[in-house]
């Protein structure tokens, strides 16, 4: 079975009014570990790649290791390129094979935004390819882009719908409040629900798309932090205001830090526990197991995408 596109997982996904998961992935431990979640809860999946996942681990390597995972297990996964920043780069990944790229064009004046997003979509349709962009910034750190909290600029509905009118893009990324990484709230957590449903709305059965979702799990910090790291005052989205998302059209939720959290944990608690240890499959393994309890916590807890295979 081949990789797939998010077109059938979207579309079930909006009807049934749960969420696929978008994972980033970096090397072979976090691939499994998430594979091994999906197959066991019978979801389907997206495997994302950053700019910064194909310079540490090389793309031909990610690629390869993708494709073995889908021979393994059987799940329905789509490669999917995340924050591309560029055309050349979503036209690198659409010729090597991902089945899914995203321009984010979020930085670039509106009608700029446009203009790549709608070469980039050119380019993805005529190669089967489909395309996510992004309207509206979200603030946070992505690869070494930190746009702060008072640059963050809401999704504008009545411009999301010019937006995939005019591009042709099959998602679209709406900034309502989430951001990139640990640190997402200064006081309460809040989502812009309002302006949710009103973008969900007026583009009916079209899949939206939410970056920035881990919840920033308390239990995985502090598991960080007892094994000697410091990592203070970390707050995420909280899991029922993920599941109200899905509920507006949100067909694809993005996690990454949660994932870093639990293997970081994982990893220093094993190093420390058995300071005599040095096989690397010792600690790697203890990653990838947390790596795959975090994930089958995710689908079945939070996105609701079991069962759906
Ligand atoms: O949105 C960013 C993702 O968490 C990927 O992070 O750019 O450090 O690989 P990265
Ligand atoms: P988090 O940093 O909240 O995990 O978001 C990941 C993301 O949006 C990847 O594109
Ligand atoms: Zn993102």
């Amino acid at each position: 079975m081949p990789l797939v596109t998010t077109t059938e997982m979207f579309k079930k996904a909006y009807e049934g009014k749960y969420a696929i998961g978008a994972f980033n992935v970096n090397n072979m431990e976090i691939i499994q570990g998430i594979v091994e979640a999906a197959a066991e809860v019978k979801s389907p999946l997206i495997l994302q790649v950053s700019a910064g996942a194909r310079k540490y681990a090389n793309p031909t390597y990610l690629k390869k290791l993708v494709e073995a995972a889908v021979i393994e297990s059987g799940v329905d996964i789509a490669l999917h390129l995340d924050h591309g920043e560029s055309f050349e780069i979503c036209k690198q990944c659409i010729d090597d094979g991902f089945t899914s790229v995203m321009f984010d064009g979020s930085a670039l004046p509106y009608e700029e935004n446009v203009a790549v997003t709608k070469q980039v979509v050119e380019y993805a349709h005529a190669r089967g390819v489909v395309v996510e962009a992004e309207l509206g910034k979200l603030a946070g750190v992505e690869d070494e882009v930190n746009v702060s909290a008072e640059d963050a600029t809401y999704t504008d509905p009545a411009q999301a719908v010019d937006f995939v009118k005019r591009t042709g893009c099959d998602s679209l990324a709406i900034a309502i409040g989430t951001s990139h990484g640990a640190y997402k709230f200064k006081g309460e957590p809040k989502l812009d629900y309002a302006r949710l449903e009103k973008i969900s709305n007026l583009l009916p059965g079209y899949p939206l798309v939410l970056h920035g979702a881990s919840t920033v799990i308390k239990e995985f910090v502090d598991m960080c932090n007892e094994y000697g790291g410091d990592i203070p005052g970390a707050q995420g989205v909280p899991e029922d205001m993920l599941k109200k998302a899905a509920t507006y059209g949100v067909c694809k939720i993005n996690i990454d830090t949660d994932l870093r959290l639990a293997m970081t944990g994982a990893i220093r608690k094993n190093l420390i526990d058995n300071p005599s240890n040095f096989d690397p499959r010792k600690y790697l393994g203890e990653g990838r197991t947390a790596i795959k309890d975090m994930v089958k916590h995710k689908i079945v807890d939070v996105l609701g995408s079991n069962n759906t295979l």
